[in-house]
């Protein structure tokens, strides 16, 4: 296992097969942290470890203070990662909109305002539209920083939540099972993350995508190297049926150079009703959202979709992985 405790979460490729098997077990207690507080019972008794609190919440992270830094659009992952150091009795200070509301506006380098930030709180999580740009903060902070969307690149804990969806749905059995993703794989960081933690199992991949916008060759590759096999086709029609895990993504309009350039891809695959007949009974389908046209709305009800539930498996996830990341 690598040593999570004060380490920078930069990517998906730090986590071993025996780490993400210890952190869903311990989101799957999370979860059930989170289930006793909704329903007003927190306190949790002994049995949950978690500490007692007046207030309800736990006590785990009490004294913890998280800065969360956005410089990109986000409501999911910035609530999420919120929410789950508040329900473990932190306190949280947001940036939401630090593009313009901070001092990089006045110059000041990623390093610096790293170096700054961490004489003030005790972990950072930050999104940026730059690849490796949480790297440059991280390379100034003193405590933890945790990358939760640079560019196209990379998003690790969006991976996290989704490969412990699958973990859970499967009951922990993930060798054998196909793995379709459909939709912007060049752009797209969540299939670039999603693919390097999943190479820790015998899964195969299916990529759906245009052309232009197939999977890059450094992810294939170190696939290649991790032994798995994919295909890739422009065809959902012919593919679906044969995916267990149906993970579909939007068309990543900002990192066209136009919205015009974007729209030439724009409903390209659609699930509907429809597909979702040609796919699986047993299969499950995945969306990290927001969605814009992938999937319809009618699939909404339909068993198999999962995507709101991604959303509860998030926040579990980000409480066991910032817990143990400060050493809980
Ligand atoms: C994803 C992201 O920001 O990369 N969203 C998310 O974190 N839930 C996917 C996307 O924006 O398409």
């Amino acid at each position: 296992m690598f040593p999570m405790k004060q380490t920078h979460i930069l990517s998906a490729g730090q986590f071993e097969k025996k780490d993400l098997i210890a952190l869903f077990k311990k989101a799957d207690e999370m979860k059930v942290l989170v289930e006793k507080q909704r329903k007003g019972k927190a306190g949790l008794g002994k049995a949950s470890g978690f500490g007692k609190s007046s207030s309800g919440f736990s006590k785990l992270l009490d004294g913890k203070v998280l800065a969360t830094l956005f410089f990109e659009p986000s409501t999911r992952t910035r609530f999420s990662f919120e929410t789950a150091f508040l329900r473990l009795g932190g306190k949280v200070v947001s940036g939401a909109d630090m593009m313009t509301n901070s001092s990089i506006k006045k110059k000041e380098t990623l390093y610096d305002t790293g170096r700054v930030l961490s004489e003030l709180v005790d972990l950072i999580v930050m999104r940026h539209p730059e690849p490796f740009s949480v790297e440059k903060l991280a390379s100034g902070s003193k405590v933890p920083v945790v990358n939760a969307g640079d560019g196209a690149h990379e998003h690790p804990t969006q991976a996290l939540l989704d490969v412990y969806t699958i973990w859970s749905e499967a009951k922990g059995k993930l060798d054998g099972l196909t793995i379709g993703m459909i939709g912007d794989l060049k752009n797209g960081r969540v299939p670039h993350s999603q693919c390097t933690l999943l190479k820790n199992w015998d899964v195969n991949f299916v990529f759906v995508a245009p052309k232009a916008l197939n999977m890059p060759w450094e992810v294939k590759d170190d696939l290649v190297a991790s032994g798995r096999e994919f295909y890739e086709t422009e065809n959902l029609d012919e593919s679906i049926g044969v995916m267990d895990v149906i993970c579909a993504t939007r068309i990543q309009e900002e990192r066209f150079s136009s919205p015009k350039e974007a729209a030439k891809y724009s409903g390209v695959y659609v699930i509907d009703a429809a597909a979702m007949k040609k796919a699986k009974k047993t299969s499950i389908l995945l969306h990290p959202l927001p969605r814009v046209d992938e999937i319809a709305l009618e699939v909404d009800v339909d068993g198999r979709a999962k995507y709101f539930d991604q959303v509860g498996n998030g926040l579990a996830i980000r409480m066991a992985l910032m817990a143990t990341v400060l050493g809980k």
